[in-house]
């Protein structure tokens, strides 16, 4: 005889489900207009499905237990007809029809004036981030994106290597990115507040790392955010982040990031122009700490198995602290003009 389970791996389930209703990447937390309505139409989904299931079990039901005359009525052709071809294809062509309606604002891509465009490649692990500057110029990051509050944002997303997906669950639907390919997607966050999105299709071993945060801001605060970002970096104005940057550029660092401003111009992994700036490293792996970096550069393939990084455990902890001081000085704020 099977047991039921116990009360406390019921309660267990429940805790673990619970925690999946976290804020920051959750579709039941909508924090903008194409998750609402994607949220919307999920409980509307759920209710007519309730409703389904209930007709179907109160059917089953009289189908044993019903008098002679009902149990011949579901016994019918007509029944099975209208219950199981023509209700099914009306209210399936119904909801279809008022979710692609719903869903119009996903499908509308026109240019708007105010249109943010952002570029988003997904590489094995990483998320390259690409924004129209403040001049037109592009300005390259990584792992962390940057949205106004209250403005559509198009993003514009290509895969660099195997199949990507990207999803930012509180903030609409997904979208797979494939090599050769190039797809777009529109967003519209309506309140200030920290996303989290995650890379929604297995690309190889660290996928279930490839995370990255969306940080939408107030329209004002982002366009002298921007203003600030597509500046070159900041010279390192203490005697240690100097000899980080001695370091970096001699290490050979610059073959692989660019720096702008720097002799550091390589492409193939994460810009770090303003990397002091941002909130993590690691593809959002990290909190973007002086020890994080250091753990990062000599032990990077155990935080992100497989990533094109080198471990650089030639280095000497004064070398690292340097390494470490200039990384987070790479920072431009107001103050530096
Ligand atoms: Cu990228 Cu999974």
């Amino acid at each position: 005889m099977r047991r039921a389970p116990s009360l406390g791996v019921v309660l267990a389930g429940s805790v673990l489900l619970g925690s999946c209703g976290s804020d920051v990447q959750s579709v039941l937390a909508p924090g903008g207009i194409q998750s609402r309505q994607i949220a919307y139409l999920a409980w509307l989904l759920f209710g007519f499905g309730a409703v389904v299931l209930t007709i179907v079990i109160a059917a089953v039901w009289l189908a044993i237990r019903g008098s002679p005359r009902i149990r011949g009525l579901l016994a019918q052709e007509n029944a099975v007809i209208a219950l199981g071809i023509a209700f099914p294809a009306v209210t399936l062509t119904l909801l279809l029809g008022y979710g692609v309606w719903l869903m119009r604002s996903h499908l509308d891509l026109s240019h708007t004036r105010d249109a943010v465009d952002i570029e988003v490649v997904g590489e094995q692990w990483w998320w390259r981030v690409t924004y129209s500057g403040a001049d037109g110029t592009p300005v390259a990051s990584a792992n962390e994106i940057r949205i106004p509050v209250g403005m559509p944002v198009t993003f514009t997303l290509k895969a660099a290597d195997v199949i990507h997906s990207f999803w930012v669950p509180s903030l609409g639907g997904k979208v797979d990115m494939i090599p050769g390919r190039t797809a777009r997607l529109r967003l519209t966050a309506e309140r200030p507040g920290i996303y989290r999105g995650q890379c929604a299709e297995y690309c190889g071993g660290p996928h279930a790392l490839m995370a990255f945060e969306v940080v939408a801001m107030p329209a004002a605060d982002y366009a002298a955010w921007l203003q600030r970002a597509t500046r070159p970096a900041t010279t390192p104005a203490s005697e240690i982040a100097r000899r980080g940057q001695s370091l970096f550029l001699a290490t050979g660092c610059g073959a692989c990031h660019t720096v702008r401003g720097t002799s550091a111009a390589g492409t193939l992994g994460p810009d770090l122009t303003h990397i002091g700036a941002r909130r993590s490293i690691g593809i959002d792996t990290l909190p973007l700490t002086r020890e994080n970096l250091v753990r990062f550069i000599t032990d990077g393939q155990h935080i992100k198995p497989g990533n094109l990084m080198p471990e650089f455990r030639v280095l000497q902890p004064p070398e690292l602290e340097a390494l470490a001081s200039y990384l987070l000085s790479l920072k431009v704020t107001d103050r530096h003009g």
